[in-house]
């Protein structure tokens, strides 16, 4: 691959269209299964794989996400015609919600995370931003805390509808609030 500035550089970002959910799959697919897998927890690779991602109940929530709409965006990263990460806000009353934040595990760390929240800062308008992660998930929990998210209300636990029965992974939400959003939004 090239190098990380190269990357960057050669990398666009745009609004996402209805035709481009055959090629976002993959991109949450992949993602979700390098950073939820956990064999400590017994999260196996097979709970993310592609067939758990072509699943009905998987197609319905990526086409809210992706699908354009009124009240959410959802912004891709593309190197070359590839499409490599995404993000989506969608409003909800005085609050955003961030989801289906994802960049290939390969084009990870190199700064187009921080391209696609800036996106969503924008359109945010220093409103306060909540978002679900899976606690398991370090390396985002480690970003997340560095952007000023932080940890609010107990945990919950998500059984995706095609998982083996007894099988659930715990959420967490996280919370960044107005001030810390109008903050972010100057750094990057
Ligand atoms: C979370 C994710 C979208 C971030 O995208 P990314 O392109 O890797 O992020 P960037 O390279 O732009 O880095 C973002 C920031 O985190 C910091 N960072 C990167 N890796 C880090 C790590 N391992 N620990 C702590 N901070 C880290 C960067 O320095 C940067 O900080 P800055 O904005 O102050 O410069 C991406 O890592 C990912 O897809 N993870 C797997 C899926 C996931 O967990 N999604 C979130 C679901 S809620």
């Amino acid at each position: 691959m090239a190098s990380a500035r190269n990357t960057v550089k050669r990398m666009h970002i745009r609004l996402s269209r209805r035709s481009d959910l055959k090629e976002y799959m993959p991109v949450l697919q992949r993602s979700a299964e390098d950073a939820y897998t956990s064999k400590r927890l017994g999260l196996d690779r097979s709970l993310f794989s592609e067939r758990v991602y072509a699943s009905k109940d998987m197609q319905e929530w990526m086409k809210g996400n992706l699908y354009p709409g009124q009240g959410k965006r959802t912004w891709l990263a593309f190197f070359g015609s590839r499409m490599i990460g995404a993000i989506t806000v969608k409003r909800y009353g005085r609050r955003n919600e961030l989801r289906g934040f994802y960049i290939l595990p390969e084009f990870q760390g190199i700064g187009i995370g921080r391209l696609l929240v800036k996106k969503a800062l924008e359109f945010s308008k220093g409103k306060e931003i909540i978002l679900i992660l899976y606690p398991h998930n370090l390396k985002s929990l480690a970003i997340y805390r560095g952007w000023g998210f932080r940890r609010f209300g107990g945990p919950g636990y998500h059984h995706w509808p095609t998982w083996p029965e007894g099988v659930r992974m715990k959420y967490i939400h996280m919370l960044l609030t107005k001030g810390g959003a109008g903050r972010l939004l100057k750094r990057l």
